[in-house]
């Protein structure tokens, strides 16, 4: 099934509890993130003038959805990605993402970038020390085993233009990824 995109503010109630539901077991695995914010996140889309936030449906039910964050006149960032676990790897993250990027294009915006955190191990820049030459690390970074979601983005045609090291505790860090529109 083709999933429909439905903007924050059409989805119902239930829907939006759904899209609550949604962003706390996509990150579950990473103890911390949305865990107690879930609910204030998928709020502020609805709320704050500079985010936007539209879902996946299918068959009624919220599959995923994408956040954008309006931050520069010609730069968003994408924030947050999340898919249902029980509808992971079968496009619809990919789909997500095309739609905000097509949608951000129209808005004249040039460039969409994202954070994407390595606070457990999914890549090679988990504990490794980063200082000095930050930069010097970003063509050796990969996934490890356990896989992170740069990989995904990097697909997607995004690539890693910074490291924030220790950005969530020491050995920690965050991943910045951009693509031109
Ligand atoms: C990352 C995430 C959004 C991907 O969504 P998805 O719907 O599962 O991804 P898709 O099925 O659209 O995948 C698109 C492509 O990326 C690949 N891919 C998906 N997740 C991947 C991963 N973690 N590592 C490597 N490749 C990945 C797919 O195999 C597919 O490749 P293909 O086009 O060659 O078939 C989803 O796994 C998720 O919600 N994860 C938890 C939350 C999260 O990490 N969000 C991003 C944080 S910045």
């Amino acid at each position: 099934m083709t999933p429909r995109f439905v903007d924050f503010p059409d989805l119902s109630p239930e829907q939006r509890a759904e899209a609550v539901r949604v962003l706390r077991e996509a990150f579950a695995d990473r103890p911390g993130t949305f865990e107690d914010e879930a609910d204030a996140e998928v709020e502020s889309f609805l709320e704050d003038e500079d985010r936007a936030a539209f879902a996946a449906v299918e068959g009624g039910r919220v599959v995923g959805w994408i956040g954008r964050v309006a931050t520069y006149d010609h730069a968003w960032e994408l924030h947050p990605l999340a898919v249902d676990p029980a509808f992971q790897r079968r496009g619809i993250g990919a789909a997500l993402t095309r739609e905000l990027e097509a949608r951000a294009k129209a808005a004249g915006v040039l460039t969409l970038y994202l954070g994407t955190d390595d606070e457990y191990g999914g890549t090679n820049l988990f504990g490794a020390a980063l200082y000095p030459d930050v930069a010097g690390k970003i063509a050796g970074v990969r996934a490890t085993a356990r896989g992170h979601p740069f990989a995904f983005y990097r697909r997607l045609g995004y690539e890693i233009v910074g490291l924030i090291p220790d950005a969530n505790g020491p050995g920690k860090p965050d991943i910045l990824m951009a693509k031109r529109l």
